[in-house]
């Protein structure tokens, strides 16, 4: 159901890969609730994806940008801005990658020019999106930038890697420069830290399937799909959400909340049980 919730706004949204993506159930969103936007990704990653499908869906231009270099994202904005036919009202930053993570380097034996990278496409580049924005004038009064995050930033999860590291400098970055945005245009920056969700770079993390289960059986709710996801950005990028600005929201079932769940609790019980011997 619409409703008409981005109607005459403009934006950017980074990150649509596949169906899979929560940037593309973002796009589609945002196209049903009346928004017109240009869609994004690193150029590599646009020749093997399915962006041009997304485009064609969505009535939306498709500018190459890697988001780790300013000079492709000046590029980006100024192109956006022309084919919007003016500044914008929204921003989606979905991009997350880690050369450790997808060649299987232990944390405790990182390479640290791949940490560096993992920081730099998965963190910095929220800084660098930001700062051109700010730079060029890019955004509206009242404007609303949104990146995607997990609660690995606050909590340890070993198989995260150094993801966690960039989703804790993302989250930060979200609130350092959301005052200075703020002051400046009243556009506003939060993060939402979404469930696991079965996409290219969830799936990516060792262990995805174990604790995507784990996470659905500890929250009231279940898992958060990447439909639930893409609503809430609509609200965060709508009038709706005009004073919300620097937090991070938890898109994830009540997983944050929740200590342990009756169901994990079972699983252990009957795991200790046929453990003792008391259970075939
Ligand atoms: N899938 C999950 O379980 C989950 C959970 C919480 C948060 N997130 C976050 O959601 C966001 C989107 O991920 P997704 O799960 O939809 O997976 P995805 O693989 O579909 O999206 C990641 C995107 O990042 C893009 N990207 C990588 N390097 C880039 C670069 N240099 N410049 C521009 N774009 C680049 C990729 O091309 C891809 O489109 C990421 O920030 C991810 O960490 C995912």
């Amino acid at each position: 159901m619409s409703y008409g919730l981005l109607k005459g706004k403009k934006g950017i949204i980074f990150g649509a890969l596949d169906e899979q993506s929560i940037a593309w159930k973002v796009a589609l969103k945002a196209h049903e609730e009346g928004a017109r936007f240009t869609l994004t990704n690193a150029p590599v990653a646009m020749r093997m994806g399915k962006i041009k499908e997304l485009g064609q869906a969505c009535d939306a231009p498709i500018i190459g940008a890697d988001a780790t270099s300013v000079e492709d994202l000046e590029k980006l904005f100024r192109e956006s801005m022309d084919a919007l036919g003016g500044k914008l009202d929204f921003v989606l930053h979905s991009i997350g990658m880690s050369p450790n993570v997808r060649k299987d380097r232990h944390y405790t034996d990182l390479n640290y020019d791949w940490y560096l990278k993992t920081l730099d496409i998965s963190a910095l580049s929220f800084h660098k999106v930001l700062q051109t924005a700010l730079k060029l004038d890019a955004m509206n009064d009242w404007g609303s930038v949104v990146a995607l995050s997990y609660i690995a930033a606050q909590r340890t999860f070993p198989s995260y890697n150094d993801m966690a590291e960039a989703k804790a400098t993302l989250e930060s970055i979200g609130r350092s420069f959301g005052y200075h945005f703020g002051k400046r245009n009243k556009v506003r920056i939060n993060t939402i830290s979404q469930s696991p969700t079965v996409t290219t770079a969830g799936s990516g993390i060792e262990g995805f399937d174990v604790f995507f289960h784990f996470a659905d059986k500890m929250s009231p709710l279940g898992n958060a799909p990447a439909d639930d996801c893409a609503g809430l950005c609509m609200f965060l990028f709508s009038d709706l959400s005009r004073s919300v600005t620097m937090q991070n929201l938890y898109n994830d079932g009540g997983f944050s909340s929740v200590g342990v769940s009756e169901e994990i609790m079972e699983m252990l019980g009957e795991t200790m049980k046929a453990k003792a011997g008391l259970q075939p």
